[in-house]
């Protein structure tokens, strides 16, 4: 898929505050600081269309992106930011939880984890939760410059080993990185198929 054009189109504190829906929606979910901002405007191929930043919990509100005027992206605000008081973290949790599940014309989420770390808990928990509500997901692992790659796979796989308790089918899997833009091409092509679904 090309991208022709990308533009900020509104941020929203909750789902009723979404804009219309009419173009089908890619949202990018995962716990804060694995690289969602970055990950969307290295889709988008821009430097700065959704704001980076090196310190977790940045991005606040669900953020759309209009895509060549057909699809939407979706940055999503990170789960599990310790440093949150306890309430803004269950009213997180509670915008994220009503836009994943009330969102109509939610096409799929791109779940992305930390290729650095063994399987989380907190990130299990969450596929988990995806799995039980049907929404179709595929994993994105992020930061792959920064381990080699065999190290990038056995993370991978112990990852796919502790969904296989629960999941039905194996979920689709992609290795990236926002800093080389290695799988972009083949990200892009899964949702360019999605959306053509
Ligand atoms: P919140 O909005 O706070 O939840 O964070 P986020 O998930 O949107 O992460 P963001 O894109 O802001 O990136 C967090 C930090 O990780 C920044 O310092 C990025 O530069 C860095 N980062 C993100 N992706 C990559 C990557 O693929 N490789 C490397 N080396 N660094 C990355
Ligand atoms: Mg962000």
């Amino acid at each position: 898929m090309h991208i022709k054009t990308a533009t900020f189109q509104i941020s929203a504190p909750d789902l009723r505050s979404c804009p219309v829906a009419v173009a089908p929606e890619i949202a990018v979910i995962g716990r804060s600081n694995v690289g969602k901002s970055s990950l969307l405007n290295m889709l988008a191929g821009q430097k700065a269309l959704a704001r980076v930043s090196p310190k977790p919990g940045h991005t606040r509100l669900i953020n759309f992106f209009s895509i060549n005027g057909a699809w939407t992206l979706v940055d999503l605000p990170g789960y599990g930011y310790a440093k949150t008081s306890h309430a803004e973290r269950a009213q997180f949790q509670q915008m994220i939880a009503e836009y994943l599940s009330g969102r109509t014309v939610l096409a799929s989420v791109l779940v992305l984890i930390d290729a650095r770390h063994t399987p989380q808990l907190i990130d299990l928990e969450f596929v988990q939760w995806l799995t039980e509500g049907s929404v179709p997901m595929v994993l994105v692992f992020t930061k792959a410059d920064m381990l080699k790659e065999s190290q990038v796979r056995a993370h991978i796989e112990l990852f796919e080993e502790k969904i296989a308790q629960w999941c039905p089918e194996p979920l689709r899997i992609f290795t990236t990185s926002s800093k080389t833009k290695a799988g972009r091409v083949e990200l892009l092509a899964y949702i360019q198929e999605t959306l053509a679904e």
